[in-house]
C-alpha cells in the first residue's frame, strides 16, 4: 500500500518525505485555504513547491463544476508539473471530464466518493485513482472500511485498473484496516502516520536497553 499525505502544509510534507515513506500527496480546496494561499499564481506556485519535494503523484483539485471549466482548469494544473494528478469531483460533468482527461493522457483522482456505484462510474471513465472518504462515512454512522473492501472487491472482480485511494483517514487503525482491505493507497494526516510508530512496550524496552547499555560503559 502506498502512503500519501493529505495536507497542503509544506513542513508536514517535508517531514513525511524525510522519513522516507512518502509516495505522494493529496490536497483539496479546504486544505489549501488552511495554508492561507490566495490567488491563481500563489496556488500554482504552491503545487509546484509540493511537487519539488515529493517524487510521486500530487493531487490538485479543480474548482469548476461544469465540463468545459473542469477541462480548462485541469489542463492548466497538469501543465504545472509532471507529478500533478487532476482531482475531479464525483458529479456528472466530473465523470465526463475524467473520460476526457483519460483520453488525453492526463492522470485523475475522482474525489468525494461515498458509494460503490460512484466508484464503478469513476473506474469506467478511466480515473487513475478513486477516493472513497472513509472517515466521513464513519462520521455519518456507516462503515467506511466496509466501503473500501467493497470497492477493492469489485475492481478485482472486474479487472478495473483504477487505484483505490482510501481518503479521509482519521487514525492509525484506519490505515491498518485499509492495508488489510487491500487499498492501493492510503492518504493520511501526518498525525495518523506518526501514530503508527507508537507502542508503550517499544518505549519501555528502549528505555531499559539504553539503561543497560550505560552500565557497560
Ligand atoms: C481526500 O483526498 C481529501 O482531501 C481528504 O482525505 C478529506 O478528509 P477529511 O474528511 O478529513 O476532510
Amino acid at each position: 500500500m502506498k502512503f500519501f499525505i493529505d495536507t497542503a502544509n509544506i513542513a508536514q510534507i517535508q517531514e513525511a518525505h524525510d522519513m522516507g515513506i512518502l509516495d505522494g500527496v493529496t490536497t483539496n480546496p479546504s486544505l489549501m485555504a488552511k495554508e492561507g494561499i490566495k490567488g491563481e499564481a500563489a496556488i500554482a506556485k504552491h503545487y509546484v513547491d509540493i511537487c519539488n519535494i515529493v517524487d510521486g503523484p500530487v493531487s490538485a483539485e479543480v474548482l469548476s463544476t461544469d465540463f468545459a471549466g473542469i477541462v480548462e482548469e485541469g489542463k492548466k494544473l497538469a501543465a504545472l508539473h509532471e507529478n500533478i494528478v487532476v482531482k475531479v469531483p464525483m458529479i456528472k460533468d466530473g465523470i465526463k471530464a475524467i473520460k476526457w482527461f483519460t483520453d488525453n493522457n492526463i492522470k485523475t483522482n475522482c474525489t468525494l466518493v461515498f458509494s460503490a456505484g460512484q466508484a464503478i462510474l469513476a473506474a469506467k471513465a478511466g480515473a487513475t485513482f478513486v477516493s472513497p472518504f472513509l472517515g466521513r462515512v464513519d462520521d455519518s454512522g456507516w462503515d467506511g472500511v466496509q466501503l473500501i473492501e467493497q470497492i477493492v472487491g469489485i475492481y478485482n472482480a472486474q479487472g478495473f485498473m483504477t487505484e483505490v485511494l482510501a481518503a479521509s483517514i482519521r487514525n492509525p487503525l484506519h490505515i491498518i484496516r485499509c492495508a488489510e482491505a487491500g487499498a492501493d493507497v492510503c492518504t493520511c494526516p501526518l498525525s495518523s502516520i506518526m501514530g503508527l510508530l507508537k507502542h508503550p512496550l517499544t518505549d519501555l524496552g528502549l528505555e531499559q536497553f539504553l539503561k543497560d547499555a550505560k552500565s557497560m560503559q
